[in-house]
């Protein structure tokens, strides 16, 4: 299998090293891993000229790196800490500047064949909605198949948690692991709803513009065609 990790911080506190106990379990694979904000140290400018064209976007190359990686993997494994009860800044930055992947704009099929989990913790409250805004991303994406996994751990860094607590996440994440190798991937009822709404706000041009309805036209999905049947 093969395996992206986007690291929501470039510290290797909580977050990452559960993050990496879920990369074990999961066993032998090909893993490319990325620190946010080291391998993406950017914030969209507004300029919307990605939608005109993807390599127009000032960062794309450094965008490209990461997205190739995501494109190719089976699995796709996010942490966030939770800051001020939401996801980190520089995984809001990665957000943005990658909103041309939502369906609502140029949607990759790729996305609806694969698996994800994201992982955030929080010293008490807030880990559920800085993983929502990580979920709900990936079902923009068209990820069908999403996880999470968010935790209170009662500390500021992994060395201070309590060892039972250490305990609690191993078997976690094992059970995770095993869900995420073992279950079937399919396109549910919210993915194929979206489409269907996106679709036919391409075919009234009500889209982001021609090339946005060009590639959609391309892609076969204003007619019979559908990305999941493709994945
Ligand atoms: C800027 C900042 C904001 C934070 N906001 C919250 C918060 O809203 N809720 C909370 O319970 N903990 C909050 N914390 C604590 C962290 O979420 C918590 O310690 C987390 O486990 C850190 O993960 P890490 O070790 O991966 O950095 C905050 C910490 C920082 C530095």
């Amino acid at each position: 299998m093969i395996i992206t990790v986007i690291n929501g911080q470039n510290h290797k506190g909580s977050t990452y090293n559960i993050g990496k106990i879920l990369v074990g379990n999961l066993g032998e694979n090909e893993v490319h891993e990325f620190f946010l904000p080291r391998d993406l140290n950017h914030f969209c400018t507004g300029c919307c000229s990605c939608i005109k064209d993807e390599s127009l976007c000032p960062f794309f190359e450094e965008k490209k790196r990461i997205m190739d990686a995501v494109e190719k993997s089976d699995i796709l494994i996010f942490t966030t800490p939770t800051y001020c009860m939401r996801t980190s800044a520089p995984m809001k930055a990665f957000i943005d500047l990658t909103f041309t992947y939502w369906m609502s704009h140029k949607p990759r099929s790729s996305m609806f064949s694969k698996k994800a989990a994201v992982i955030s913790t929080a010293a008490g409250a807030g880990a559920g909605s800085a993983i929502k805004d990580i979920t709900n991303t990936l079902l923009y994406w068209g990820v069908p198949y999403v996880k999470s996994y968010g935790k209170a751990i009662q500390a500021t860094d992994w060395e201070h948690i309590k060892p039972e607590l250490k305990e609690k996440i191993n078997k976690d994440m094992a059970a995770l692991a095993k869900k995420l190798r073992n279950s079937k991937v399919h396109a549910g009822i919210k993915t194929r709803f979206i489409f269907s709404m996106m679709r036919m706000m391409q075919q009234k041009g009500m889209g982001a513009g021609e090339e946005e309805r060009n590639y959609w036209q391309e892609q076969g999905w204003l007619d019979k065609t559908r990305p999941w049947k493709a994945a």
